[in-house]
């Protein structure tokens, strides 16, 4: 077998007694689109915490396309290609989504500070900006207000600067919580259609999103992986549906 764009290796992670990774081998392909369910307290935000190296891991390691990236520190990480959204809004709502992209591409850039209001108007970072701002679809929105978007697309711009980094991977923790439905499904949709040289794993509760978007399902259950497939091979799964998905598929 190839080496996974990510992939753990017997990953464990404890906060004292209580076991939040457990043994878990995992792969994130190439180009994948791949969501991980669980109930709540399952472990899910933790697995992605060790993946960024925001925690580290019991035992276990961590591989990022067959190197070990276990004992790598966050920055380091996120400079080989492993980048992750906040749940906290970070942007400058006042600013246009123009702006906010200019912003995070000139600091990269190294033209930041004081020099931010002219590196806005240089030309290559426009540019820059603009790229990103297209990969999310979100380009006649560009001249608009972050304030003035509906909160789906202001997520949008979220994984726009994300993607500043080139990512191999993007790591997304229920992205479209606080989102109405119809506009979640326009975000997820969005997230589905970034090119494929990048891996993305979501971590989402809304089963109507999940099997739109993924074409992998991992459910995580106390720390372990509980069960792993394609989305039909999850939804007929008795077992993963008496634990988790319940009647919510039945509907
Ligand atoms: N820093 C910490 N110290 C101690 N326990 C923690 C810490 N972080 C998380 N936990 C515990 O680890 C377990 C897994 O938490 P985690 O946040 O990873 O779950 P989750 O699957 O993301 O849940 P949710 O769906 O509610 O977001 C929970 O029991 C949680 O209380
Ligand atoms: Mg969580």
């Amino acid at each position: 077998m190839s080496a996974a764009m990510l992939e753990t290796r017997d990953l464990c992670k404890n906060f004292g007694a209580l076991e939040v990774s457990r043994e878990v081998n995992f792969r994130l392909e190439r180009g994948a689109r791949h969501a991980l369910i669980g109930p709540n307290g399952a472990g899910k935000t933790t697995f992605i915490n060790l993946l960024t190296g925001a925690l580290l891991p019991s035992r276990g390691n961590i591989l990022l396309e067959g190197e070990d990236v276990t004992s790598l520190a966050q920055a380091r990480r996120v400079k080989r290609g492993i980048a992750r959204t906040f749940q906290i809004n970070q942007l400058f709502r006042g600013l246009t989504v123009l702006e906010n992209v200019c912003i995070a591409v000139a600091e990269r850039m190294g033209v930041g500070g004081s020099m931010l209001r002219a590196a806005g108007r240089h030309a290559d970072v426009i540019a820059e900006a603009m790229r990103l701002i297209e990969m999310v679809k979100l380009q006649e929105d560009a001249g608009r207000r972050v304030v003035e978007l509906p909160y789906g697309r202001q997520r949008l711009v979220e994984i726009a600067i994300a993607l500043g980094l080139n990512p191999r991977v993007l790591l997304l923790d229920e992205p479209a919580a606080g989102i109405p439905s119809a506009e979640s499904h326009i975000l997820l949709d969005a997230i589905a259609t970034l090119p494929k040289e990048i891996a993305v794993l979501i971590i989402e509760h809304d089963m109507d999103l999940v099997f739109r978007f993924a074409e992998r399902i991992t459910v995580l259950v106390s720390g372990a992986i509980f069960a792993e497939g394609t989305p039909a091979e999850i939804a007929d799964n008795a077992e993963v549906r008496s634990v988790y998905l319940g009647t919510a598929l039945d509907g």
